[in-house]
């Protein structure tokens, strides 16, 4: 076979978009289907201005590899790498994950980056949406990882890229779910008994939103609070914890997607206010608002070992996907 790489962009990407929607199709990927259109407009123009994009064709077209440069984070992604089922095992996707690396270790030396890492999570600025398996279609818009156990998943181990956190995808129908009265009644007493209360936003009224952000020093909500908390019409229905005036915790904001879905940015409690029920009642009280502002489901990723998923999961929600974030740091051989 002609082992002759073809740039990938936007006016030849229809085959890519095949191949991308065959293996959801075949049942391998939970990925949405795509247009042409939805594939470019996701994978090959950048998110911000900054972004850098790597993309290509191995031989004759049988699989593709599409990588990006976050210009924020400054850090490189591998989005995605796909190769025609019959053309597996012959080397092809090792000869793509080879070309974005060389592209990459390129780009890095250009700019005076060092030695890259290529990294696959959620943190890549190509958000793909997926669906939940055993739902009616419900649907998340990120999908965070490499599929725990997939043939990927394998392949990426085998390359030395290294699992570096374990995320699950749990859901929540909201037809089902009820505010549990008795179950918050021991919570809603911690936090009287130092004096928290569960309010809606106020910016006039409640301060230092910043203090919560950066405590919690997180890559996305270090952007994405700010974001929301200055949009022009002002921030959209958010939960918070009053902490005697001060931002203590945060939920939301209460936003429904025409899909149904409930959208929000996160559950944020700070350090000093944990312990104290917080972010179990805040949550329970998101899923109650979410519902009455007509939301029919919830989705949400916590890493696997994160305290949260106790919440979330007493609140009924139950996992639907597990996934592998993972890197392959400059330097390890493939
Ligand atoms: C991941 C993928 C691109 C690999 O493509 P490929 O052309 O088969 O890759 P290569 O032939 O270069 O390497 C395959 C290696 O992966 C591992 N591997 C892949 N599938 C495997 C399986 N079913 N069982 C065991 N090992 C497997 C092995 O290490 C294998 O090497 P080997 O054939 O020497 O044993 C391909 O499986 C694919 O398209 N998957 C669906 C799309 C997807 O999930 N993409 C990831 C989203 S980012």
């Amino acid at each position: 076979m002609d082992r002759m790489l073809t740039i990938l962009n936007q006016n030849n990407a229809d085959v890519a978009c095949a191949i991308y929607n065959e293996n959801t199709l075949q049942g391998e990927q939970y990925y949405q289907i795509l247009t042409r259109d939805q594939f470019t407009g996701l994978f090959l123009t950048p998110s911000k201005e900054g972004d850098r994009i790597f993309a290509a064709y191995g031989p004759q077209m049988t699989g593709f590899v599409i990588g990006h440069f976050d210009s924020v984070l400054k850090r490189y992604f591998l989005t995605m790498i796909g190769v025609r089922r019959p053309y597996r095992r012959q080397g092809i996707g090792t000869m793509l994950l080879n070309w974005l690396q060389q592209e990459v270790n390129k780009d890095a030396e250009r700019e005076g980056l060092g030695m890259p890492s290529l990294e696959i999570s959620y943190c890549d600025p190509a958000e793909i949406t997926w669906v939940l398996p055993g739902t009616p279609g419900h649907i998340h818009p990120n999908a965070p990882g490499v599929l725990l156990g997939s043939p990927a998943h394998l392949f990426f181990k085998n390359r030395g890229f290294l699992d570096f956190a374990y995320q699950n995808s749990y859901h929540l129908d909201l037809k089902s779910y009820q505010w549990p009265q008795e179950k918050m009644k021991p919570y809603l007493e911690k936090m009287a008994a130092r004096g928290y209360t569960i309010e809606f936003y106020d910016p006039a009224k409640h301060k230092d939103m910043q203090g919560l952000v950066d405590d919690l020093n997180n890559d996305l909500w270090n952007t994405q609070i700010p974001v929301e908390m200055n949009r022009p019409g002002g921030p959209r229905p958010t939960l918070i914890v009053n902490d005697h005036g001060r931002v203590g915790g945060f939920a939301g904001p209460i936003v429904v997607e025409d899909s149904g879905r409930g959208w929000l940015l996160g559950l944020l409690i700070h350090s000093r206010c944990r312990k104290a029920g917080c972010a179990t009642v805040l949550f329970n009280r998101m899923c109650e608002e979410f519902r009455k502002a007509g939301a029919q489901y919830m989705t949400i990723f916590t890493t696997e070992n994160n305290p949260a998923r106790a919440i979330y999961e007493s609140a009924g929600f139950s996992i639907h996907a597990s996934w592998a974030d993972m890197r392959r740091k400059a330097g390890s051989c493939g």
